[in-house]
């Protein structure tokens, strides 16, 4: 098994104490996707949905907030695996990196960056955006939104991501509820091309019947195992 893949969702983040999408207590149950998901409610209302995005930045730049096991178990991997490795994360969240992964792919953004509407920068940001920041690349005040992907937008990568995919020995799916597309699609593409496919998450996905092997609990338990099983082979 040379070449992995594996994709990420908000369930390996659950346990650094961020919150999932569509679990009862997930974000979607306090907020609409479209107030505050798509390029439409960002038009009609930027201040509500930069609003939403500085409230997930301050809580993931809580000092109580940081990688888990399971990301710490990722990075391991990435140093002591043979063959090629790559994390596609769905998380806007830096905790793959914080936790020392380095090839890590964020196709729905990121979090702690922005991007200029009129320049189209992209600029590391850690404070709330508000309409007095300026550009520092056009001068542009206010121009500065989220650097994440709202529905309707196309997610970032996906060159690279598909031509992973199709060269995957094995395509691992953690944490991951396996209803947003393309992502989604992954385990089938993966499995297609001839890859082992692995979900590991705390209860069977959408998608669960493409995997040749499941396993259900929380990732910060069965993330560092599953790793300590792949190194011993
Ligand atoms: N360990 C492992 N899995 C967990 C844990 C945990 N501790 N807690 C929850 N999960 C699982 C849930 O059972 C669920 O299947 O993680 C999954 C999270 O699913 P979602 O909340 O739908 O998150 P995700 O799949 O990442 O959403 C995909 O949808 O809203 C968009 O852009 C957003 O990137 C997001 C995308």
């Amino acid at each position: 098994m040379r070449s992995i893949v594996i994709l990420t969702g908000a369930g390996i983040s659950r346990e650094s104490g961020l919150a999932t999408f569509r679990d009862a207590d997930g974000i979607w149950a306090q907020v609409r996707i479209e107030d505050v998901a798509t390029p439409e409610a960002f038009r009609a209302d930027p201040g509500r949905v930069q609003a939403f995005y500085n409230a997930r930045r301050r809580a993931l730049l809580d000092p109580a907030v940081g990688a888990n096991p399971a990301h710490l178990a990722l990075a391991r991997l990435e140093r002591d695996w043979p063959g090629d490795l790559l994390v596609v994360t769905q998380n806007v969240d830096d905790l793959h990196e914080r936790a020392g992964s380095r090839h890590v792919l964020h196709m729905h953004g990121e979090l702690l960056k922005a991007r200029c509407t009129a320049c189209g920068r992209i600029v590391p940001v850690a404070e709330d955006l508000t309409p007095e920041l300026v550009c520092a690349g056009c001068d542009g005040a206010g121009t500065l939104r989220p650097h994440v992907v709202w529905f309707g937008e196309m997610p970032l990568h996906m060159p690279e991501i598909d031509r992973a995919l199709a060269r995957a020995d094995l395509f691992v799916s953690i944490g991951t509820s396996g209803n947003v597309y393309p992502a989604a699609g992954f385990a089938a593409e993966a499995r297609a091309a001839g890859a082992r496919t692995i979900e590991l998450n705390l209860e069977p996905s959408e998608g669960a019947s493409l995997f040749d092997e499941t396993r259900y609990g929380p990732a910060g338990t069965l993330v560092p195992a599953f790793v300590e099983d792949l190194l011993r082979v």
